[in-house]
């Protein structure tokens, strides 16, 4: 069988996830795909604090390693935040390599901009786990709602505040314990301000966005508000009343504009959102035909955000076997912006 080189970028939480599952699950890619995925080159920091996958993969320091590398097509960029990922994305796009990313702060800033550059060299960009980790959802809003008109999105896409919250209300514990909790379950960023004050779900929601809408929406043109103000005791006041407080994002349509916030929310008890606890994530989706539609599953953690990297390898990897055979495609089908998309 034919093998399809990756090369990555980084080699964390998600990058040591999608080298597990590339092994693990050779049999089923190939059988989906029809080609065999082996990872070749991973550029990494240190390559000392890597050794036990040395005799995997070839470990190195050197962008040049799969830049220069002919027989490397796609590659997985898991470095995550804006610089120098955005430069490396773009230098693998002109080498014409496809390339597949977990980076929502990266996407939600210069996504419009690495869309076209991967268009102008046909190559595909992916980034379903850019959003809600383990929760197919852009796929499932670019093919499944192709037809339909999208009122609204929103949900819970953070875990680790969902986390952070879920155990203050359920476990009693303080905010900071929580929090730390959060980090060594390998939830919450490395510096986890962004989730904390509600950025990293902006960034999402502003990627759900141009999903739903088509709009370019960035994440400083509207309100997030975090949890790093909520205290233990509105958690309690808000049960004592029959609500559960959740870090809420929400994209509607007011008007035939687009209305974006990031927000701690009351939920009533009774609303699916309230039962979504811990790092898991839930996205509901509004379409005129449709009605309402509800995504569940783990919003972070090493499999699952990898399980979603490799849903767009695989796509990749199909499309990359279709335009050999005369047809194209490239990344994602936006839907056409809307004339007066503002927030
Ligand atoms: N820090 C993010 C979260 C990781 O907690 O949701 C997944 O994007």
């Amino acid at each position: 069988m034919d093998e399809i080189k990756l090369g990555m970028v980084g080699l964390g939480t998600v990058g040591s996830g999608v080298l597990a599952m590339v092994q693990k699950h050779a049999a089923k890619i190939s059988a989906v795909t029809g080609r065999q995925l082996v990872v070749k080159t991973v550029v990494v920091k240190n390559p000392q604090k890597h050794q036990q996958v040395a005799d995997l993969v070839h470990l190195t320091t050197e962008l040049d390693d799969l830049l220069n590398d002919s027989e490397i097509k796609i590659v997985i960029e898991v470095m995550g935040g804006i610089h120098p990922a955005k430069e490396i994305i773009e230098q693998m796009l002109r080498a014409h390599k496809h390339v597949v990313s977990a980076n929502k702060d990266l996407i939600a800033t210069a996504g419009q901009e690495l869309i076209a550059l991967a268009k102008q060299n046909h190559c595909d960009l992916m980034y379903e786990a850019s959003v809600a980790g383990g929760i197919p959802i852009l796929r499932t809003i670019a093919d499944s709602f192709a037809a339909d008109q999208i009122t609204e999105v929103k949900g819970i896409v953070n875990g680790t505040t969902n986390y952070i919250l879920t155990q203050m209300s359920q476990s009693n514990r303080s905010y900071e314990d929580a929090l730390k909790q959060a980090q060594k379950l390998g939830f919450a960023e490395a510096d986890p301000t962004n989730d904390v004050q509600g950025r990293d779900a902006g960034y999402k929601m502003a990627i759900l966005s141009r999903f739903a809408f088509g709009t370019n929406v960035a994440v400083d043109q509207f309100k997030v508000t975090g949890i790093d103000q909520v205290d233990q005791v509105d958690v309690q006041q808000a049960a004592a009343f029959g609500y559960t407080l959740k870090l809420v994002g929400i994209a509607r349509l007011v008007d035939q504009r687009v209305f974006v916030e990031v927000a701690p929310a009351l939920v009533n008890i009774h609303h699916p959102l309230a039962q979504v606890n811990n790092e898991n994530n839930a996205v509901m989706v509004t379409g005129r035909a449709v009605g309402d539609t509800l995504f569940y599953g783990p919003g972070a953690g090493g499999l699952p955000t990898a399980n979603s990297v490799l849903s767009d390898i695989t796509t990749v990897t199909k499309n990359m076997i279709l335009k050999t055979n005369g047809n194209s495609f490239n990344g994602y089908s936006h839907p056409l912006p809307f004339a007066d998309a503002t927030m």
